[in-house]
């Protein structure tokens, strides 16, 4: 082997193990947990992650309880737009805090 490809097997290398260096130095952001169980269905599981996630970057995260149901159906769909949700999401939050609301 010469000098020059001895260096280009240093880079194949160094490039191989630069990505996994990269992910234990790097923060690891937090992940919503959900405990399925917790939950009716999978939707409304959905919608509480979806919730936690992006309902509290403008104001803290609404306590659920705090707003009635016909509330809900009002705020969810406002809030949905403003949080550039789409339908899919917006009904999956709507499910969870129906469900948080009546409990
Ligand atoms: C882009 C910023 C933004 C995001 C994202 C956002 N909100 Fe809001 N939210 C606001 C603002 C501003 C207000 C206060 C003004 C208002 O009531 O429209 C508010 C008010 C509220 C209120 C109080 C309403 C009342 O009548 O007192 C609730 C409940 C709420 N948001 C829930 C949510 C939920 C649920 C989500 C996620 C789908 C969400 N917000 C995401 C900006 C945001």
């Amino acid at each position: 082997m010469n000098k020059l490809s001895l260096i280009a097997v240093g880079i194949v290398v160094l490039a191989a193990c630069a990505p996994k260096t990269a992910e234990v130095i790097s923060p690891v952001e937090k992940p919503v947990t959900v405990v399925t169980s917790e939950f009716p269905s999978s939707i409304v599981a959905e919608g509480s992650k979806l919730y936690a996630e992006n309902c509290g970057k403008c104001h803290k995260l609404q306590t659920v309880t705090d707003f009635s149901s016909e509330q809900w159906y009002k705020i969810v769909p406002n809030m949905s737009a403003l949080a550039k949700l789409d339908a899919t999401q917006e009904n999956k939050i709507l499910q969870y805090v129906l469900w948080k609301s009546n409990k």
